[in-house]
């Protein structure tokens, strides 16, 4: 039987990212990884094949179209004619991702991780460590890392097949939608919703609770919420969905809206009220391998599962369920597997939603912050007041710094604007050094840049900023 010092099981960004990391260390890897797409092994999990990569191109392609059909004109170009190539689109997209899961195979050659394709299930513990099945071989490892990753959730009444589809068919749908119905208003619909109504579909999301994002910032919330109904995403908040009834030309949804209830027609229908951990095939109850009460592995803060020489990483693990949160878990743990001192700063975890305006965010919101009993002062300024965002001709949103009213030390900085998923960087930088609103006033920014906002709402913090 072939043995390594550490197989890990999933090749998503926690899995892959781990098994890249742990082999640079010096330890004798393998990664066991059963994504397909259209039959063929692909590397790289949710985020590279379904999730991340694939929504970022259709969303940057849509905008696109998007951008000639209403603001070229803005500019004196003169475009006539304009028209969508469904077909074209998703070769495009495919094309990247297509370039991006062979980056992963090819980094593991370039690496020496051995690369299983199929399922990973625990075996048995054997005096050499633990036994795995790895796509119908039998392997040993000292340390096995569980990386398997999240599905999307199912809503019972709406099970997904035909017309209604989680993120992989929402990106693949071969022609617009002229009717889209959307079940949740999380990252997901309100990202995938953006690329289908740009391209032309008249999109209606159907939102659980009374308010909308709720985790960012109440004044960013409030401005995204008015930009999207600007745009034309038809919001319903407090729904309760009863029925969904699907035929063969689309879907019916019965809600109830306050005492009303109302039935909805749509060509298709996107169910994204989140995900669910991904332990299926995984042989957890061969081995005895603690789960939590929702089905996440349980772990301690080194990754620790029940199991001495079992660890798990990234979604399957819950807590953010972002690619670069599970990046930074398979790194830290490879580190320490090593006997270093791997480290996550969950409380600098950047999020960002790719519509337009973007969204971005790290740390607390200035409500948060005070509901944590800290007083705070905040700063805002507005991408209106900034040369370059008129001269890109997109004056949408603000950057809002919240900091410690007495250390001054950063909290929270939140983003609603053109181009905020790049500014964030500086925002999680500064607070990684636990540096204060001044020292982002100081730093001199390059003239004319978007990222003259961040200093100038770092300024604001002190009721000193410059250009308004
Ligand atoms: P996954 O990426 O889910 O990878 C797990 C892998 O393990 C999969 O390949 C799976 O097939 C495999 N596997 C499961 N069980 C087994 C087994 N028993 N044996 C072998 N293999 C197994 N995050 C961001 O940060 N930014 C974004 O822009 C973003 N956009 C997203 C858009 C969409 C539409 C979706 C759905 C998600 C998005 N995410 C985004 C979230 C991101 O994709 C996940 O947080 C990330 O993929 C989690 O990485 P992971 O490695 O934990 O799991
Ligand atoms: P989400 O958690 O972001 O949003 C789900 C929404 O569905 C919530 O607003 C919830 O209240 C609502 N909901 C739940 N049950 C409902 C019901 N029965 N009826 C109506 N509404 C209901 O989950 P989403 O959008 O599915 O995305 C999953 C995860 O994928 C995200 O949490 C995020 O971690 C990741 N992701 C990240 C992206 C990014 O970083 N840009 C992009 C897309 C996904």
């Amino acid at each position: 039987m072939d043995s390594y010092d550490v197989l890990v099981i999933g090749g998503g960004p926690a899995g892959y990212v781990a098994a890249i990391r742990a082999a640079q260390l010096g330890f004798k890897v393998a990664c066991v990884d059963a994504f397909e797409r259209d039959g063929k092994a692909s590397l790289g999990g949710t985020c590279l094949n379904v999730g991340c990569i694939p929504s970022k191109a259709m969303l940057d392609s849509s905008e696109k179209f998007e951008m000639i059909q209403t603001e070229a004109a803005d500019h004196g170009i003169q475009v006539q004619g304009a028209s969508v190539d469904v077909s074209k689109m998703l070769s495009r997209k495919t094309g990247v991702v297509d370039k991006l899961t062979g980056g992963i195979a090819f980094l593991f050659k370039k690496n020496k991780v051995q690369s299983f394709h199929g399922y990973g299930r625990l075996v048995r513990q054997d005096e050499a460590g633990w036994v795995v099945d790895a796509a119908g071989t039998e392997v040993v490892a000292r340390h096995v890392i569980v990386a398997t990753g999240s599905n999307p959730r199912e809503l019972p009444i709406a099970p997904f097949g035909g017309n209604v589809v989680e993120n992989s068919g929402a990106l693949s749908f071969d022609a617009v939608p002229g009717k889209l119905g959307v079940i949740g208003a999380g990252v997901i619909g309100l990202e995938l919703g953006s690329v289908w109504r740009r391209l032309g579909a008249e999109v209606t999301i159907l939102e659980a609770l009374p308010g909308f994002l709720m985790a960012a910032d109440d004044a960013v919330s409030k401005e995204a919420l008015k930009q999207f109904k600007k745009q034309g995403l038809d919001f319903h908040f407090g729904v309760n969905i009863t029925a969904v009834q699907q035929d063969d030309s689309g879907v019916t949804v019965t809600y109830k809206e306050g005492e009303q209830e109302v039935n909805a027609r749509f060509d298709k229908l996107i169910v994204s009220i989140g995900r669910v951990p991904n332990t299926a095939g995984l042989g957890a109850e061969n081995v005895g391998l603690e789960l939590d009460e929702r089905g996440f592995v349980r772990v301690d803060s080194h990754y620790r599962t029940n199991l001495p020489g079992i660890y798990a990483i990234g979604d399957v693990i819950g807590g953010a369920m972002l690619a670069h949160k599970a990046e930074e878990e398979g790194v830290a743990l490879a580190e320490m597997l090593a006997g270093q001192a791997g480290h996550v700063s969950y409380d600098a975890i950047p999020w960002v939603i790719y519509t337009s305006p973007e969204i971005a965010w790290a740390g607390l919101t200035e409500k948060a912050a005070k509901e944590k009993g800290l007083s705070v002062k905040t700063g805002q300024f507005p991408f209106s007041a900034n040369g370059r965002a008129l001269g890109h001709g997109d004056p949408r949103g603000f950057v809002k710094v919240v900091a410690d009213a007495s250390t001054d030390k950063i909290l929270g900085v939140h983003m609603i604007g053109s181009g905020v998923s790049e500014l964030i960087a500086e925002a999680v930088a500064i607070m990684e050094f636990g540096g204060s609103a001044e020292d982002l006033a100081r730093t001199i920014h390059a003239h004319p840049t978007l990222s003259e906002v961040v200093k100038e709402a770092a300024l604001a913090v002190d009721g000193r900023a410059l250009h308004i």
